[in-house]
């Protein structure tokens, strides 16, 4: 005949059989949720539930030899001198900080290890591996519009990257 304490005991072992196993679910299932997270991630993530495709603005509206800061899409909308418009992707290229303009310069200093960029995103001091990445610029009736979704990656500054009206 069996104790109460051996009764306890029983009780305790299956309760505790039990709770190992609904543990033993959950790691499966977070584990089987990061894996699936990684093999096909959400799109758009950059843009963090914005459009993709972001309207900068009318071409008018941005004049010559500028750069405009959209932190909603994480880019600056340069306007070179010639007129043309390249959007460059405002983390920096060595570790990922916020590059700032710096409107007196005329250049974006990396806050973090000191890197230099200049208006086309192109590195003039490391430890910056390569220029500030690009986002595709399109020009629909007269409306400037800038493709968030992807960086593409460059390694250096080339006249073809401008995107002209
Ligand atoms: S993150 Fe910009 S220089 Fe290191």
């Amino acid at each position: 005949m069996e104790s109460v304490e051996d009764t306890r005991k029983v009780g305790r072992r299956r309760f505790l059989g039990v709770a190992w196993k609904v543990l033993g679910v959950a790691a499966a299932a977070e584990f089987a949720a990061v894996v699936g997270t990684y093999l096909w991630p959400r799109k758009g993530k950059e843009g963090a539930g914005e459009a993709p495709l972001l309207e900068a603005g009318p071409v008018a509206d941005f004049t010559p030899a500028s750069v405009t800061a959209f932190p909603q899409g994480r880019f600056y909308l340069v306007r070179l001198a010639d007129g043309g418009f390249l959007a460059l992707s405002s983390k920096c290229s060595h570790l990922g900080c916020t590059v700032p303009w710096d409107e007196g310069t005329h250049r974006f200093p990396c806050p973090c290890h000191a890197s230099v960029f200049d208006m086309t995103g192109d590195v003039l001091s490391p430890p910056a591996p390569r220029p500030l990445d690009l986002l595709q610029v399109t020009i629909e009736g007269g409306v400037v519009k800038v493709d968030t979704a992807k960086r593409i990656q460059r390694t250096r500054f080339e006249p073809s990257q401008v995107t002209y009206l």
